[in-house]
């Protein structure tokens, strides 16, 4: 990993003024003429926000969630159907944690199957988040997995016997539902040393549409929002 400040020490700034910090500062990977892949998050929207700022320049974008999409077209930016789209030059989202190889946990939004398939299209994925999200190990913000209802007592029990918790996530006192029709579990206990030979596993579980480490889907870079300014972490 190397790190290179990209502006000077100046007074703190508050979480939300970090996300448009690196909400803006990712306008400089969006590719003119281009279908940039978008994310999902408190983070990505202020990206879609300054993205609005040059609409004319690029085709359009790939979403990953309903919320995203409904955000960019009330901007006026064109929602192309992934299936449309053969390759994606860069996809933007945040991260519930990023560590220093750039593997992360994502899901805290219940975006996080959408999010895999844009990131797995796209050449190069972009993480921005602020610093609050760095980790030494992945494990410290609970893991997001999706899976079909039917399975979820049995995948908790999965976890249960590596030593992890699980909640079904719940909305208004219900199990939330995703964009795709899916629930939520929440895995707390892990700690996730080997994220590649994780996400293989955990992925081969039957019920698993998608567990919440993006390994395979990994970032090359991270916009990271610090009391100092944006830090550029890349991991290629
Ligand atoms: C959405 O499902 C997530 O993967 C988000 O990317 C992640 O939770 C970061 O969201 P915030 O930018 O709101 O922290």
């Amino acid at each position: 990993m190397t790190t290179s400040p990209t502006s000077a020490a100046r007074p703190p700034l508050s979480q939300d003024e970090l996300k448009t910090l690196v909400g803006q500062a990712a306008l400089q990977y969006v590719v003119p003429g281009e279908i940039v892949g978008v994310g999902t998050g408190s983070t990505v929207n202020k990206f879609i926000d300054a993205l609005a700022s040059m609409k004319d320049q690029i085709k359009g974008a790939v979403s990953s969630s309903l919320a995203s999409t409904e955000r960019l077209q009330a901007l006026g930016i064109t929602v192309f159907d992934s299936n449309e789209v053969d390759n994606i030059s860069v996809y933007i989202d945040g991260a519930d944690e990023i560590d220093g190889a750039g593997n992360m946990v994502k899901g805290g939004g219940a975006a996080l199957t959408r999010e895999k398939i844009v990131a797995a299209q796209s050449a190069r994925f972009v993480c921005i988040a602020d610093e609050s999200k760095l980790v030494q190990t992945l494990g410290k913000f609970p893991l997001p997995v999706e899976v079909v209802p039917m399975a979820a007592q049995r995948i908790i029990k999965q976890f249960a016997a590596q030593g992890g918790q699980g909640v079904v996530r719940l909305k208004d006192g219900k199990p939330l539902v995703t964009d795709n029709g899916q629930w939520i579990v929440d895995i707390t206990g892990l700690l996730i040393t080997n994220p590649l030979a994780f996400e293989a596993e955990v992925s081969q579980w039957p019920g698993v549409v998608t567990v919440g480490v993006f390994a395979y889907q990994r970032a090359q870079v991270c916009l990271l929002g610090t009391a100092g300014g944006v830090k550029t972490l890349t991991f290629e």
